[in-house]
């Protein structure tokens, strides 16, 4: 039997992102981002809702603050609006967003909760976005004009920092399904995009360091095992090619400093680099592979393929989701906790990461208050118990895994799904703004307290 409790050092949290939570999209000074555009456009967000408001989290922080204070919380990780502290993309820098960030991370402090700012969760200036935005490599500029802003503003407070989130998310779902803001469905497109997100992050790297003396500096990326759905030939091979994509594409240049061939090869036979990779530049993998202090993880699900002989239809992905639908959340996606352990695993020993954190991981439900007030989603308790005994499997295996963040604090702004999804582990009213601490969230808060699962849940 794995041990059951963890590491008397391990950073207990939870996670949101600004474009999610804040609202107040037009307050003092913000400009438009690319996801404001994007809600805009009818169709594109299942709900039709826009963030606008959201959680009017840019107003009610100290009550944010607050509960995260009752639930015993060590760390928040949140992210920065680029569009607040630049709303021009790069140029004048915004006195008052970085004003709202500074007294965010007071108050957190205050209170005893660590910040843990991540610079980049998708809100681009629509500015940049204008000329070219990812797909420009002046993009990476703008970046470390806004990493410089907000590390020698938070830099004497903040002492974990997340350059980017997801760039598998940014660059595919944003530029080759179209799935996500901008918008684009052109795999070339995804392709230079992900080269320059790594970029501005291995460039932001010593900038954070200059601004903010032994503060740690990582990136996270979302992972999945990826599996075959059958034993043929056909799906082994889709599975490794789609491992490269998601996986190895993002992780191989941040700590191997290369591209893996086969990934190249793959893209180049779907005709995906009609200019071959003549926007990596000399140099640019070298600082890609600046060295980094810990790797964060978002891990929901594992992947599902099948082969790549069945054509992809419109640019799609082609995961398919499993059998049974009792292990589906609302997203579609298989609870899968086994897969946690085994990417940690893997990743640990491919990558030799130093530290890992898992910076995301949590599940939609849509559990509404019962006639007593109270939000009982059972599911959602059983998704968080199943993958902390995943995370402390990897433990005992000998991954350095130094922190969970949950997602997320709060029901949200679920990108294209609106608000139709929830992952809170706190209820949100969206037309009162009252919350409500969810089973869960009660649940967390005993877990982080006691530094250890409940008793029930030893096998
Ligand atoms: C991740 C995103 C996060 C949230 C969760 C459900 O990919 O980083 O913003 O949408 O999925």
């Amino acid at each position: 039997m794995a041990a059951q409790a963890f590491p008397d050092d391990f950073v207990w949290g939870v996670a949101t992102s600004a474009f999610q939570i804040e609202g107040a999209h037009d307050v003092d000074g913000r400009g438009p981002s690319i996801w404001d555009v994007y809600a805009e456009q009818p169709g594109l967000i299942e709900d039709g809702s826009n963030a606008q408001v959201a959680c009017d989290h840019y107003h009610r922080y100290p009550e944010d603050i607050a509960l995260m204070a009752s639930l015993g919380l060590d760390a928040y990780r949140f992210s920065i609006a680029w569009p607040r502290i630049l709303p021009a993309g790069r140029g004048a820098v915004n006195v008052a967003g970085l004003d709202f960030y500074d007294r965010l991370v007071d108050g957190l402090l205050a209170a005893g909760i660590a910040p843990w700012p991540t610079l980049y969760h998708w809100d681009l200036p629509q500015a940049l976005e204008d000329e070219g935005g990812w797909t420009n490599r002046a993009t990476v500029d703008a970046f470390i004009e806004l990493a410089d802003a907000v590390s020698a503003r938070l830099g004497d407070r903040v002492e974990h920092w997340i350059t980017h989130n997801e760039p598998w998310c940014v660059s595919v779902l944003g530029h080759a399904y179209g799935v996500h803001a901008p918008g684009r469905r052109d795999w070339g497109e995804a392709l230079v995009a992900s080269h320059h997100l790594l970029l501005s992050h291995g460039r932001a790297v010593p900038v954070i360091r200059r601004n903010s003396p032994g503060a740690k500096v990582g990136i996270t990326t979302l992972v999945s095992e990826c599996v075959p759905a059958s034993p043929s030939e056909a799906d082994r091979i889709s599975t490794t090619q789609y491992d490269g994509e998601l996986n190895r594409w993002f992780l191989d240049p941040i700590y191997l400093g290369l591209y893996p061939k086969d990934v190249i090869e793959y893209h180049q036979r779907e005709g995906r680099l009609p200019d071959g990779m003549n926007f990596v530049r000399p140099g640019d993998l070298e600082e890609i592979k600046t060295p980094i202090d810990f790797l964060g993880v978002n891990y929901y699900s594992r992947a599902v393929v099948r082969s790549a002989t069945i054509p992809e239809a419109d640019n799609e992905p082609r995961t398919i989701p499993l059998p049974d639908p009792a292990e589906l959340t609302d997203m579609g996606w298989e609870v899968y906790p086994d897969g946690l352990t085994r990417t940690l695993t893997r990743l640990s020993a491919d990558y030799e990461p130093g530290s890992m954190v898992v910076t995301e991981n949590g599940a939609a439900y849509a559990t509404a208050p019962g006639p007593d007030g109270s939000v009982q989603d059972t599911r959602r308790c059983d998704y968080l118990k199943s993958h902390l005994q995943a995370c402390l499997a990897a433990i005992d295996a000998g991954v350095p895994l130094h922190g969970y963040f949950l997602w997320s604090l709060l029901d949200n702004f679920e990108w294209a799904f609106g608000f139709a999804k929830r992952f809170g582990i706190v209820w949100v009213d969206f037309e009162t703004q009252e919350r409500i601490i969810k089973a869960s969230g009660h649940l967390y808060s005993r877990i982080v307290r006691d530094n250890k699962l409940p008793k029930e849940q030893a096998a």
